[in-house]
């Protein structure tokens, strides 16, 4: 597990709960955060109680997804919060200490589609970068982003600025 697999994780679950915008935000130093929020269907008190429930799901799944990530934060030394609203959306705050940050451009690359839109802002160290599929859709003219050539571009473009 690190930082890339919990944004796949948690990013996951956004477009599973049919979010139509998934907003990123990482922040990497000493310490590592990493908020996911989304505007998906949200939550009720008994789903969020038992969301990071080994094997719980509210959507026949595995239930595993929440459990890994809240067990990888809690043992590198951190955290996972979530809050959410029924209707409103869902936010997830993971803290950790001790991680790999992994390989965020392809966990980006494979969570784009059509769908729903991605803005990801992340700050590692001293670099910064901000991808917003909103904006990249408008000046491209609404280019199917589903499409593997143009992840592989966008996960190039991550990684070229990321490093
Ligand atoms: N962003 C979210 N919006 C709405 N509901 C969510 C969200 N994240 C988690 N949930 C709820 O919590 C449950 C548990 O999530 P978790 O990721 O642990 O398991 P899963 O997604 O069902 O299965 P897996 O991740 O193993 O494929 C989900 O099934 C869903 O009901
Ligand atoms: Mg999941």
């Amino acid at each position: 597990m690190d930082l890339s697999f919990a944004l796949l994780e948690l990013a996951s679950n956004s477009l599973d709960a049919g979010a139509t915008l998934v907003k990123i935000r990482l922040r990497v130093g000493r310490r590592a955060c990493l908020k996911v929020s989304d505007n998906g269907r949200g939550m009720d008190d008994e789903t969020l109680k038992r969301a990071c429930e080994e094997g719980f799901s509210g959507k026949g799944s595995s239930g595993l997804g929440l459990y890994k990530t809240a067990k990888y934060a809690n043992q590198s030394g951190g955290s996972l919060k979530l809050r959410s609203k029924i209707g409103k959306g869902t936010s997830a705050i993971l803290k950790a200490r001790q991680f790999e940050t992994g390989d965020m451009a392809s966990s980006l690359a494979v969570i784009l589609d059509d769908e729903s839109d991605i803005v990801f802002k992340a700050r590692i160290g001293l670099k910064r970068i901000k991808l917003d599929t909103r904006r990249l859709r408008s000046e491209t003219g609404g280019i199917s982003l589903s499409d593997a050539r143009k992840k592989a571009v966008i996960k190039k473009y991550v990684n070229e600025n990321l490093k």
